[in-house]
């Protein structure tokens, strides 16, 4: 008699448990961190984000800005400048809010904007985001954080923030 009870019972908690993930899942839109966009790695270029003119800073609003840049073995490419040079540093005004997205062509690489809250991992297949507001002046370095090879410590770029 007493097996029936939680028998009941624990059906019951089951129910409750689906309706409540389902409730966040789909009535909240909360998903997992590994729920981002994919992208195909063998063809970043195709997305709109990648294409080599939108690679790079751009402002997107007053004091808003996107920065958008493909990791590969061993180089952040941040399109070129006019002159046609890798660009290396991002400028941006103090106080503006930056949305950074990155992908990889090749192998699982980081993305830290060092002595800020800019930390991410880019996995080949998938678009990393994620959006700050640039509190202090500085001259922050852009390091690699996920060991991707002998080239590993060359992957560099300058933000600055003035
Ligand atoms: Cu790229 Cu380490």
């Amino acid at each position: 008699k007493y097996e029936k009870i939680w028998l009941t019972f624990g059906m019951a908690s089951l129910v409750i448990f689906l309706l409540v993930i389902g409730f966040a899942a789909f009535w909240k839109g909360t998903h997992p961190q590994s729920h981002i966009e994919t992208i195909d790695p063998q063809n970043v270029e195709a997305h709109e984000a990648f294409k080599p003119e939108n690679l790079g800073l751009r402002e997107v609003a007053d004091g808003k800005y996107t920065v958008n840049l493909v990791a590969s073995a061993f180089n952040y490419d941040f399109g070129t400048d006019a002159d046609g040079k890798a660009v290396k540093r991002i400028r941006v005004p103090k106080g503006s809010t930056v949305l950074f997205q990155v992908t990889t062509k090749d192998v699982v690489h980081g993305f830290q904007v060092a002595g800020t809250n800019v930390n991410m991992m880019v996995e080949p297949g998938h678009v990393s985001r994620l959006e700050t507001v640039m509190k202090n002046a500085g001259e922050f370095t852009v390091v690699c954080n996920e060991y991707c090879g002998v080239g590993h410590h060359q992957m560099f770029a300058i933000v600055e923030v003035y």
